[in-house]
């Protein structure tokens, strides 16, 4: 009994090391953060968000193109005129022309992919990292991160959140952020609503087999 408790009392200690390093205090960060994945106009913003000031550097490369505008409700044309700024065709990968190297030798390290960004990190990650770059002389970009320890991002959002009021800039990383949970799970919506029917059937064939079993055990009787 002795050893299964310090057994347990080792799991305790080290679950315990493990998550205080995994997470960081993202509170200060992430005031205003409210993402909405069920609202379609709301991912359609920051669909425009992403392909105007992501999509230079990061790439959904999970994604294509005219299944966003599918599940987003966007049209071929405002496809092509608003989202696609490379040659790429509607039914292209989202990815751009920066090689690996390239990206390393430009930023230090490559600008990854951001499909799975928010599953493999988090959407308050996301919103975090965006909202908490500081003015930083001795960091090659000029700036460095609060989220991101000397992160090699610059801060592309710089004139945008000079220009725009807390709520608007807040606003702006709620789309793009809302945007960027559907690419890392498209299904979402399609799923939650999937459920509402499965309950119903459930609930149709639960009134049958009971119906049926009272029928059944009425003639045994
Ligand atoms: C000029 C190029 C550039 C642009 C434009 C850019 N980024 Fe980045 N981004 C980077 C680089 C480089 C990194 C890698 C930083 C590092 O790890 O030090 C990065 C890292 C990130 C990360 C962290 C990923 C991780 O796995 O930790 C996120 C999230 C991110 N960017 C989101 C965005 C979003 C959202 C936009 C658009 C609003 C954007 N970036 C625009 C260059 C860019």
């Amino acid at each position: 009994m002795k050893s299964l408790f310090a057994i347990y009392l080792i799991f305790a200690f080290i679950s315990g090391i493990t998550f205080a390093a995994g997470s960081m205090d993202l509170d200060e960060y992430i005031e205003g953060m409210n993402v909405k994945t069920s609202d379609s106009k709301s991912l359609q913003r920051g669909a425009r968000n992403f392909f105007n000031y992501c999509s230079g550097c990061h790439t959904l490369q999970y994604m294509r193109y005219n299944q966003i505008a599918e599940d987003l409700r966007i049209s071929e044309d405002q496809l092509i005129q608003n989202l696609i700024f490379t040659d790429s065709s509607p039914q292209d990968l989202v990815i751009n022309n920066m090689l690996k190297e390239d990206g390393d030798r430009w930023f230090g390290k490559a600008p990854p992919d951001l499909t799975l960004v928010t599953r493999r990190k988090s959407p308050e990650y996301v919103y975090g990292l965006l909202n908490s770059f500081y003015p930083d002389d001795n960091s090659p970009t000029g700036v460095n991160n609060y989220v991101q320890e000397a992160s090699s991002m610059p801060h592309v959002l710089w004139d945008l959140q000079e220009r725009f009021t807390k709520e608007e800039y807040s606003r702006f990383l709620n789309d793009t952020v809302g945007f960027l949970v559907y690419a890392g799970e498209p299904i979402i919506e399609k799923r939650k609503s999937m459920g509402v029917w499965v309950i119903g059937f459930l609930l149709i064939f639960l009134i049958f087999s009971y119906a049926l079993y009272k029928d059944i055990w009425r003639e045994v009787k």
